[in-house]
């Protein structure tokens, strides 16, 4: 469905662009004294989190603006195909059912006219038929002994979610596992990993959907050969490797046993495959009741996504401030700040959602954008960026929209430090929007007794320009469903900027390229003298380093 109109040619476009224009010169500041309702306007809860966005620079009518650009740009239809099973993948002629995967057991969504929620039902079945057996210890290693240890092997999205979500949920871990991830193709991830486990207490899960990924390749069969060479036998893989992909040939020619593999489907995109199988290390660690309630958290935002007026939808508000500054402030960046340890991963997940679905140059039809798309996602655990990165969000020359993020309880009352915590978040989101003026820094250090001509030299320095926007997500604690919900919510907030920029959001064809010059290069690195490849594959910086590193290598 790609737009008709250019998106930078539509009249709701054109009227944003004046209201930014108008609101340039007006500090936040001033819409807090103008208006005693914005804070509690400005608010919106739904699933277990509520959102405070009065910390933006927009009033009522550009907030209706942004809003009708979303009409117009069809958001309704397109959310009703992406929740339809619609293929809505347009490049790969898929739909994007991730909603499906936390749909509840009584629903019927169709891909080419079979119902899918049946099929994921009885993979949740069989996960939680793996967990007990696995927790309560009636699957046993191959001398007998109970499982400790899991190692997750996979990437992308075959890891940063699943990773993101174990930690998240560390306060609800059952204590009778422990999950350890290898992603990286730098032996050192795979290496060190192994050291920690024991051969006969050791559960190797391979998450891969395509089965073909190097990285995940390459570790697996390093873990499979330490497995035989640390006192198992072949006939002993059965009892301790398992697959996670849609590549069910592909991961019994590894040797897995066909009920070792569990299924994933062509309709669930590697970033958002968190909630399928891919999410067994996940339900291992925290339990099936757990993981179940994540889904549910999930399906909670998917509800209120599908249902709620675009005014009050959570996903559409958050989707379109980010339209604002990325497409009418040039903002290039957008802060992930979690003020909760447990979501130290956070940005590292959102950075592959975002960057993966929304780092694209083409429309829907191929036309080259004439505008920018997705913005680049970064980010870290509050209150540690405060004495690392917050410097540039306050005072350097470029313009960072953030997201705060943090529960009102927390698991672990220590002292004051979760209301230290909270009040180290809320001061940076005040500071970002009210700032420092000149007259405040002049007064300051005339108060500590400076000359009138240090005041002078020192006071530009402690200037603090504000009008930084932000949002502030909280919840009541970080549970199983809030968890849930808080990164389906990100995954819708994706799919609207998506159709803003008129883009597909569920292709990857830029991380390709790397893939195949990398299969050039890599014999030639093993020794083989042939080219890098097809010609004009290679230049002389590729050859150079090649050289380097077949002498640093000779044997
Ligand atoms: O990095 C590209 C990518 O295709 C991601 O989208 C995906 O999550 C990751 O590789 C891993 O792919 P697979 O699960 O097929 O091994």
């Amino acid at each position: 469905m790609p737009h008709s109109t250019t998106l930078t040619s539509r009249p709701e476009w054109r009227t944003l662009e004046n209201m930014r224009s108008r609101l340039q010169s007006i500090p936040m500041t001033q819409l807090f004294e103008q208006d005693s309702g914005r804070a509690q306007r400005y608010f919106i809860e739904a699933a277990g989190l509520s959102l405070d966005f009065s910390k933006n620079r927009i009033d009522d009518d550009t907030l209706t603006a942004l809003l009708d650009l979303a009409r117009s740009c069809g958001l309704e239809p397109r959310k009703s195909a992406l929740l339809g099973g619609k293929k809505v993948n347009i490049t790969e002629d898929r739909p994007a059912l991730h909603t499906a995967l936390r749909a509840p057991s009584g629903e019927r969504i169709l891909v080419d006219g079979m119902d899918v929620v049946g099929e994921v039902q009885s993979t949740l079945d069989r996960m939680e038929a793996l967990t007990e057996s696995v927790i309560t210890g009636t699957r046993t290693g191959y001398s007998g002994k109970a499982f400790t240890d899991v190692v997750s092997i996979g990437i992308g999205g075959s890891y940063l979610g699943p990773k993101l979500v174990t930690e998240a949920l560390q306060p609800y871990a059952n204590g009778r596992i422990r999950c350890h991830y290898v992603a990286n193709i730098d032996g050192t991830d795979i290496s060190e990993t192994l050291k920690q486990v024991n051969p006969e207490t050791t559960l190797f899960l391979i998450q891969s959907k395509s089965f073909r990924t190097q990285e995940t390749l390459e570790n697996s069969k390093v873990a499979r050969e330490w497995f035989l060479s640390h006192g198992a036998g072949e006939q002993d893989i059965a009892s301790h490797f398992l697959a996670i992909t849609t590549n069910i040939p592909a991961a019994e020619a590894f040797g897995i046993n066909r009920d070792n593999v569990f299924p994933m489907w062509d309709w669930v995109g590697g970033r958002y495959s968190l909630w399928s199988a891919i999410g067994l290390p996940i339900a291992l660690y925290a339990g099936m009741e757990n993981f179940r309630s994540l889904l549910a958290g999930a399906h909670a935002m998917d509800s209120h996504f599908r249902d709620a007026p675009l005014e009050q939808n959570l996903p559409v508000v958050m989707g379109m401030l980010s339209v604002w500054y990325n497409n009418f402030w040039q903002a290039d960046t957008h802060a992930i700040l979690p003020y909760d340890h447990y979501l130290r991963s956070l940005p590292d997940h959102l950075q592959q959602l975002d960057m993966e679905s929304n780092g694209k140059r083409v429309t829907e039809d191929g036309t080259e954008l004439t505008y920018e798309s997705g913005p680049v996602i970064w980010g870290g655990v509050g209150s540690n960026g405060q004495h690392a990165y917050h410097q540039l969000i306050h005072q350097g020359t470029r313009l960072i929209p953030a997201d705060f993020i943090i529960p009102l309880r927390t698991h672990n009352p220590v002292a004051t430090h979760h209301a230290d915590l909270f009040a180290n978040c809320l001061s940076q989101s005040r500071a970002m929007m009210a700032g420092k003026s000149l007259q405040a820094a002049e007064a300051e250090l005339a108060s500590e007794g400076l000359s009138d001509a240090e005041i002078k030299r020192l006071a530009p320095h402690k200037v603090i320009p504000g009008n930084k926007p932000s949002n502030t997500l909280i919840m009541d604690k970080l549970t199983p469903e809030t968890t849930g919900a808080l990164i389906a919510l990100y995954e819708h907030r994706t799919f609207v900027q998506g159709v803003i920029w008129d883009v597909d959001s569920f292709d990857q064809w830029g991380v390709e390229l790397g893939k195949q010059l990398g299969k050039g290069i890599l014999p030639r690195l093993l020794g083989d003298a042939g080219g890098a490849g097809n010609a004009g594959d290679s230049d002389s910086s590729t050859e150079h380093l090649i050289e380097r590193y077949r002498s640093a290598n000779r044997p």
